[in-house]
């Protein structure tokens, strides 16, 4: 018997719902070619429907999506709510909810037409970037104290645990394992956030486990800059929550937009969940615009999560192709219809031999 994995669909707002059935059009394909079932359940989650019922996601999802295998969520945000309200019930209550704690965003350039850079090959850019996804700026600790007045004060903590820094850290050293640089480069601020000093420490320590793997280390700000002068000195990197939020959205530029970067909301061994970097893009919602390709590569990030491999290869080698051999020209909103990039990924699945 082949296996059949129990898997959330989340498309959310604006540009989502399309590439998630693109997504799936490509999945329906990996499943008959190599042969294994996915069980789907439809969450209806995002703006129309707090609009309709004033509910975010009840908590009982979250209870029943524990006993699934993986969600693939499209996108959230929309302007007809309040800033940050759906983003931080939904996309953060997932990630701090389901302890996911490790937020993979691979980086790699498939042709090098794509890359803004000057003279950068594939070779050049093909880096694993490990953002922490449940401490840190995000968790949530601020406040405000005489709101509104001319003395107002704001804050928001950012914490770091001994055990979530280790655990990020450790994860980090083990994707570093498999691949063939062997390389973690640190990324944090330690010199102006002395409580980054913890990164630092936990970094020495667990990296004097892995002999093998050669360890660096960048401020943020540095890492922005060499990011785009020599990408090709990152191969895997290890950052806290919000350095990661930001250096992904420049590594996706640099791989050739936001059309193509997924990423990974992981727990090993736990349910986790899989999206686009990308955002909800209203205003090209329900026009047949937005590039799907961004949610194609997360359900082959899905796949290598849930086991299948050989299948998570293959939709990055189909895509690969149709990138390098000019079939996609552009990964721009509106150079292809969403549809007719899904169709040519999941047409190029079934005719491999
Ligand atoms: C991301 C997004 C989210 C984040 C937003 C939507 C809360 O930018 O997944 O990178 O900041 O983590
Ligand atoms: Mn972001």
């Amino acid at each position: 018997m082949s296996k059949v994995y129990d898997i959330a669909t989340l498309p959310g707002d604006g540009i989502g719902e399309e590439v998630v059935r693109e997504g799936l059009k490509v999945l329906d394909a990996a499943e008959e070619v190599f042969s294994f079932g996915t069980k789907r359940t439809h969450l209806p989650y995002g703006a129309d429907h707090y609009l309709k019922t004033g509910e975010t996601m009840p908590e009982t999802e979250f209870d029943r999506i524990r006993d699934m295998d993986a969600v693939l969520l499209g996108a959230i945000g929309d302007p007809r709510i309040e800033v940050g309200k759906l983003e931080f019930a939904i996309i953060a209550g997932l990630r701090f909810k389901l302890d996911l704690y490790v937020n993979l965003r691979p980086i790699k350039l498939f042709d090098a037409r794509f890359c803004p850079l000057k003279d950068k090959e594939p070779g050049d850019v093909d880096m694993l970037i490990c953002r922490e996804n449940t401490e840190g700026a995000y968790a949530g600790i601020y406040g405000h104290l005489r709101k509104g007045t001319p003395e107002e004060v704001a804050h928001q903590s950012m914490i770091y645990t001994r055990k979530g820094v280790e655990r990020i850290i450790r994860y980090a050293f083990e994707r570093a394992m498999e691949r063939p640089r062997k390389k973690v480069t640190l990324i944090d601020k330690a010199n102006a956030l002395r409580s980054q000093d913890l990164w630092t420490r936990t970094f020495a320590e667990v990296g004097r486990e892995y002999p093998e793997i050669e360890t660096d280390h960048a401020y943020i700000d540095a890492a922005c800059m060499w990011m785009v002068k020599n990408p090709e000195w990152f191969d895997v990197a290890v950052t806290p929550n919000l350095f990661g939020d930001i250096i992904t959205d420049l590594g996706a530029m640099v791989q050739g937009g936001m059309g193509i970067a997924a990423s990974g909301n992981i727990h090993p061994g736990r349910v986790s969940m899989f999206e686009p970097i990308h955002g909800s893009a209203p205003k090209y919602r329900g026009q047949n615009k937005a590039n799907p390709i961004a949610t194609i590569m997360a359900v082959s990030m899905m796949l290598d999560f849930l086991g299948e491999k050989e299948a998570g290869r293959a939709i990055e080698d189909v895509v690969a192709g149709l990138l390098r051999e000019g079939r996609i020209r552009s990964l721009s909103a509106g150079v292809h219809g969403t549809d007719e990039i899904g169709t040519m990924v999941a047409e190029g699945l079934r005719g491999r031999s």
